[in-house]
């Protein structure tokens, strides 16, 4: 966000995305469940998964590669334990379905988990945990991403940064939500970077020879690296396992990144539900409040006011661009006229 940011209503923001989806087909229930998952995004102060991927979402669309009508065909169904296929639907559809069937199956059972393939980019992750947070049930879950770094020690681009996300419920003022990919940085930080004419800090990037670089050009030829080193790359293969191999789905390179729009992406997302009110009748929202109350009574190092748990500034964020607008720096809201335009429709703002 820079200085030249503007404010832009929520809802406003929201109806000109919905159309945006609708022009290219999409159903009017699901355009809507996918421009709330963007705007909230930016929203929520995650920009690189805001209102800028429409370019990606409405290129697929407009290429074919994407299938503007999502439906979950089952592959195998078990009370608890349930796998399908997401024919190639928008990946926040899709996984706002899957939740639904893991809330559905843990009200039942106490816990749901739902495997889906063929899928697509599904956004920010803690959308869609912070589902089942809302309903009062502990939400998990990971997906896999096209290849992002090389395993450590290797030169080839080849695991995903496979994105993961717990979220809980809480007794207020807000669901504990962890939320994160497994590079250190994600690449977009590295192309901002480029085009600003910046060196990127050591530690983020290999060049294509597996030589640690400063040079973001020469890192967008090589790898990432992984968050904490070896530590990232192991989160990241056991969620390769939990996405891509349980669900029979895509893997590894068979995963292609959204931004390609004449390629079909090919990702697999895990969702599990759990309902804690199963488990007896201690309190788990209290429990977790209890928690929240805890780190917050920790003394802040000299220059900080103020400790915060995972989840809460976006939280916060999002209470702030609800009632002030949604802060969006120009170039993102340039991204959005753009496609208005394009679609002849007018914008409010
Ligand atoms: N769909 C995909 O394929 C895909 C791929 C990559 C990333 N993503 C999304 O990109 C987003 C950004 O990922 P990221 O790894 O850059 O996340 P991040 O580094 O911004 O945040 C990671 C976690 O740290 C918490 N956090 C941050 N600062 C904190 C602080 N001061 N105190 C307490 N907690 C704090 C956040 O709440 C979050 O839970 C995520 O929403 C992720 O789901 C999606």
């Amino acid at each position: 966000v820079t200085k030249n940011s503007a404010r832009v209503d929520f809802a406003d923001l929201e109806q000109v995305v919905i159309k945006l989806f609708e022009y290219r087909g999409v159903p009017s229930e699901d355009a809507e469940i996918v421009a709330r998952h963007l705007v909230r995004a930016d929203a929520r102060g995650v920009h690189s998964h805001g209102v800028l991927r429409l370019n990606f979402y409405l290129a697929k669309l407009d290429s074919g590669t994407l299938n503007p009508a999502t439906v979950l065909t089952p592959k195998q169904e078990t009370p608890l334990l349930k796998r399908y296929t997401a024919n190639n639907g928008i990946g926040q559809v899709v996984a706002t379905q899957a939740m639904g069937i893991a809330i559905a199956a843990a009200a039942d059972n106490g816990i749901g988990i739902v495997l889906v393939s063929e899928s697509n980019h599904f956004g920010i992750a803690q959308l869609h945990t912070l589902l089942a947070a809302e309903a009062g049930f502990i939400g998990i879950t990971l997906s896999n991403a096209s290849p992002a770094f090389a395993p450590t020690g290797g030169i080839t681009k080849l695991i995903g940064n496979n994105p993961w996300s717990v979220a809980v419920p809480s007794e207020g003022p807000f669901p504990i939500i962890i939320d994160m990919a497994n590079t250190v940085v994600a690449r977009g930080k590295v192309l901002t970077a480029l085009e600003e004419g910046r060196a990127i800090p050591e530690g983020w990037a290999l060049d294509k020879t597996g030589k640690p670089t400063t040079d973001p050009a020469a890192a967008l030829q090589g790898t990432m690296l992984p968050l904490g080193g070896h530590k990232g790359y192991a989160i990241a293969v056991a969620i390769e396992l939990l996405t891509g191999a349980l669900s029979d789905g895509g893997s590894f390179d068979q995963v292609v990144y959204p931004g390609v729009p004449d390629r079909i992406s090919n990702v697999s997302h895990l969702f599990i539900a759990i309902d804690p009110a199963m488990l007896g009748p201690f309190g788990y929202p209290e429990r977790v409040s209890s928690v929240i109350k805890r780190i917050k009574e920790v003394e802040c190092s000299p220059g900080v006011a103020e400790i915060y748990l995972p989840g809460e500034q976006e939280a916060r964020r999002e209470a702030e661009s609800r009632k002030n607008g949604v802060l969006l720096p120009p170039r993102i809201l340039d991204v959005v006229s753009k496609q208005a335009q394009h679609a002849s429709i007018e914008l409010p703002w």
